[in-house]
This record gives C-alpha cells, sequence and structure tokens, in this order.
C-alpha cells in the first residue's frame, strides 16, 4: 500500500503521507503542501476535504452505513434509549448500568431552568422562529454554568452534557409554551427522557398528557437517529467555533444557526410544506418531480438527495417503518404520508435522480412522525436540535481533548481587482 504520494511544481516536491482509517477510508494529509510548494488546494463545500480524524461515526455513503463508535444504528430499534446513545457518542463505549443511572439522575437534576431566564422567554415576540431562541436560549444557559465552559476531565464532561442535554428539552418545551401563551410546565422527575418533553410540552396545569409507550420509544428513535453524523454543516460548526477555544455552549449555540438552515436541518420542515403545498392542490406529485429536475426553477424534493449518502440514507429507510408504525397506533390516516410515497416512487423510478443517486434521507419520514405526535412544524428542526446535540458534544470534547488540535483557519484563492490605491472622496 503506498504511503506516500509526492506532489512536484516548479522543481519543489511535498511527500504526503497516506492516511488509512479504520474502515479503510484514504486520505492524503497535505497539512505542508504550502510549505513545500507554495501551493494550497480548492474545494468548495468540502466534498473531497476531510477536516480532521475522528472516532465517534462511520458513515459509507456508497452502502448506506451508518456506526456510532462502530455500532450500526439498527442494532438500536429494538431497545430505542437516547439517554444510553448520548453517553455512547460522548464517552466512546456504552454506559455501565450505574455509569447510566448515575447519568440519567444528573439529567433528572438539571431538567428546570434558572427561574430568571423566563424572562429572557417573555423579551421574544410570540412570531420568534424557535431556532432562533434554541440558540439563544443555549449560550444563556451558558451563563448560569460558566464553570463548565471548557470541562477539563470527564466527570466535568458529564456534568456539562448533562445540563446541556437536560434543559434543551426544558428550552424547546418552553419555546412552544411560549410562542402559544400558554403556561410554562415543569419537569416531572418520575418521567424518563422523551417522556418528559412531551410532558412539559403538552400537558395542561390541570391534565397531564399522558405519553404511550410506543409514542416515547418512537420520539427515543428519532432522536437517536439524528444523534450524529460525522462532519456535517452543523458539527463542523461546532468545531470550528470551538477550535479558537470558544466554550462548549457557545460551540453547540453556533451548531443550532448552521443546523437552521433548509439544505440541513431545516429540511425537514420544507419536506412538511413541500407535502402541504402538493396536498393543498397547488401542484400535483408528478408536476413537483418536474419542477424539481428543471434548473431554472428553485424548486428541490426536500428530503431526497445527501452530500455522502449515494444510497438510500439508512435512517431513512428506519423512520419510513416507525412512521408506519406510529400513524397506526394513533389511528391516523395522514394523507402527506401518502403523498410522501407517491414522490419516493415517482423519484425513484425517474432517471433524473437515480443518475444523480438521490434518495429519500433522514428528513423525509422524521416530519410526518413529529406531526402525528402533536408536534407543529415550527418546532421540527428543535427536535433534531435535541438529537444532534450529544453528537456536537461529543466531537468537541474529542477536538478539545486533541492537544494537536489548532483553530480552524481555511486558505482562500482571492479573485479581487490588484494594484488598486485610495482616491479622495473630492475625486471619485
Ligand atoms: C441533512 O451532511 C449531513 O450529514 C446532513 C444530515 C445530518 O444528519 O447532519 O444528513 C442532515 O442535512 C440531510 C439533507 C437535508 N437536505 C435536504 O433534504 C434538502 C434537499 N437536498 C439537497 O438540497 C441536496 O441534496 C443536499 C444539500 C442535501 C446535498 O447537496 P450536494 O451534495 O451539494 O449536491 P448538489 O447540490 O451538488 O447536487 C448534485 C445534483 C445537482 O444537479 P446537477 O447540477 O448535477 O444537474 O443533484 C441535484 C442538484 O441540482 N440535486 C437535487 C436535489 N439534491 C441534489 N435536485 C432536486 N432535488 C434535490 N433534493
Amino acid at each position: 500500500m503506498t504511503s506516500t504520494i509526492s506532489i512536484s511544481i516548479d522543481g519543489k516536491t511535498c511527500e504526503c503521507p497516506m492516511i488509512i482509517g479504520s474502515e479503510g477510508e484514504r486520505a492524503l494529509d497535505i497539512s505542508h503542501l504550502r510549505a513545500a510548494t507554495g501551493l494550497i488546494t480548492l474545494d468548495p463545500g468540502y466534498g473531497n476535504t476531510g477536516s480532521c480524524q475522528s472516532a465517534i461515526t462511520y458513515i459509507d455513503g456508497e452502502k448506506g452505513i451508518l456506526r456510532y463508535r462502530g455500532i450500526p444504528i439498527q442494532e438500536f430499534v429494538e431497545h430505542p434509549n437516547f439517554v444510553e446513545v448520548a453517553w455512547l457518542l460522548i464517552f466512546g463505549r456504552l454506559p455501565k448500568k450505574a455509569e447510566l443511572a448515575r447519568f440519567s439522575v444528573r439529567l433528572t437534576d438539571n431538567a428546570h431552568l434558572h427561574e430568571a431566564m423566563k424572562h429572557n422567554f417573555e423579551g421574544f415576540p410570540a412570531t420568534a422562529q424557535p431556532m432562533a431562541i434554541t440558540s439563544a436560549m443555549i449560550n444563556t444557559i451558558g451563563c448560569f454554568h460558566s464553570e463548565l465552559f471548557l470541562p477539563r476531565d470527564d466527570p466535568e464532561t458529564e456534568e456539562a452534557a448533562a445540563r446541556l442535554i437536560s434543559k434543551i428539552r426544558t428550552i424547546a418545551a418552553f419555546t412552544y409554551r411560549k410562542v402559544r401563551g400558554l403556561p410554562y410546565i415543569y419537569a416531572n422527575p418520575r418521567l424518563r427522557y422523551c417522556a418528559n418533553l412531551l410532558h412539559m410540552m403538552f400537558s395542561m396545569p390541570y391534565d397531564e398528557h399522558v405519553i404511550d409507550k410506543e409514542i416515547e420509544d418512537a420520539m427515543n428513535l428519532i432522536f437517536i437517529l439524528h444523534a450524529d453524523h460525522e462532519q456535517n454543516c452543523s458539527t463542523s460548526t461546532v468545531r470550528m467555533v470551538g477550535s479558537s477555544q470558544a466554550n462548549l455552549f457557545a460551540s453547540c449555540a453556533a451548531g443550532v444557526c448552521a443546523l437552521w438552515g433548509p439544505r440541513h436541518g431545516g429540511a425537514n420542515v420544507a419536506v412538511l410544506e413541500m407535502l402541504e403545498r402538493i396536498h393543498q392542490g397547488g401542484l400535483t406529485a408528478e408536476k413537483y418531480i418536474e419542477l424539481a429536475k428543471r434548473k431554472d426553477s428553485d424548486v428541490r424534493l426536500m428530503g431526497f438527495g445527501h452530500r455522502v449518502y449515494k444510497n438510500y440514507d439508512p435512517r431513512a429507510r428506519i423512520l419510513q417503518k416507525t412512521c408506519e408504525k406510529v400513524l397506526k397506533k394513533l389511528k391516523i390516516k395522514d394523507p402527506l404520508l401518502d403523498i410522501a410515497r407517491k414522490l419516493e416512487e415517482l423519484a425513484l423510478n425517474d432517471s433524473y435522480f437515480v443518475e444523480r443517486k438521490l434518495y429519500p434521507n433522514v428528513d423525509f419520514y422524521s416530519g410526518i412522525i413529529l406531526r402525528a405526535v402533536g408536534i407543529p412544524t415550527n418546532m421540527f428542526t428543535v427536535m433534531f436540535v435535541i438529537g444532534r446535540l450529544p453528537g456536537w458534544i461529543a466531537h468537541w470534547k474529542e477536538q478539545h481533548d486533541d492537544p494537536t488540535t489548532k483553530i480552524a483557519r481555511p486558505r482562500q484563492i482571492y479573485t479581487g481587482l490588484v494594484n488598486q490605491h485610495y482616491v479622495p472622496l473630492d475625486q471619485r
């Protein structure tokens, strides 16, 4: 196996070592390229560029494989426990019974927000975007826990993770209640993680929302499937911000902003809007597919395509089954699911999508499940935040613990004007 590759130009040569990952992936280490040859590389969107070596998650986009710390995601389906998977991602192995119990207690003990934070929610207009509130509130809880800004060891990381992962639920629930003018419902220490979220969102002071075990399992599974995904846009943002030694809370707050975009986490909202638009008769599924194929239309088949998966997103396959189970359990016949199935059937038989290897991704079915559970469309991406938070914490920790970490600072190729001079105002 080649151990280095030489890159030569103008009589200068850089010997680039070959890095080989534990799944056989190969990368050219070009970290000395500019010093040796004056050359840099250019890769808009980083489709061919690795930013780091990581032991957290592995994706094989061609084969549709996704593994968390080496465990295939399919193996979590039978016993979905988001809290356990969060610990796995952050600490690198499944928690022992005592560790899981300790972490669960820490999550229960940290479900509340400082009472002063209620004023922060009141400062937002009723029309405020939940993702804007979520990002602001993550930085706000950081103000109450600044002693955990830069966790120095695993116990401190576990406490910081417990506070963030527990409180993000309360932030989501209070955001949902605030924009509807409903009273805040506090966490119930007797409820497990996902059940407590739905309790805080949907209970009333006089009426406890009863959560069905199958729905609780479906929410655990949705959060597990969203928990991490290598160097996606938002995780790369968390790493980028964390590389400046910015604290864990600020880095995660930045991740929320990156996830917000409709080409990333915001796609689950865009999928529902697309399905609603077709359902309301604006367009047929066939017409929508035709529009999505046209370069001159700004229409894309939302929930389809992926930078890495050039096969079915394994998460989409699992969520499609979960979607049908949840709708059956809740005795819901959602016409949007029929439209989603129709779009999938049309696209998978259309050369435009087949040639570009565009398949359903994690966002294609998740929204239909969330909608069935009663979560409104504008809260879908906040649900994605809850799921992805353990992955962000895991990546921030992996980078923070690495003594070789440098501040992320990409280069560029300048294409602007040259040899310009200042012209006094009265001569312009
Ligand atoms: C997530 O990175 C991650 O891991 C993200 C994520 C995670 O867990 O963190 O998996 C979560 O963000 C899932 C993706 C959610 N986004 C969407 O569903 C939005 C719709 N999808 C697209 O916008 C697009 O597929 C992306 C953004 C997801 C990927 O885009 P790429 O890899 O940059 O591909 P591209 O834009 O270069 O497209 C290649 C071709 C183009 O056509 P040509 O120029 O070759 O003729 O495919 C076309 C695109 O126009 N194309 C689509 C399409 N996606 C790509 N055409 C119609 N509909 C689509 N959805």
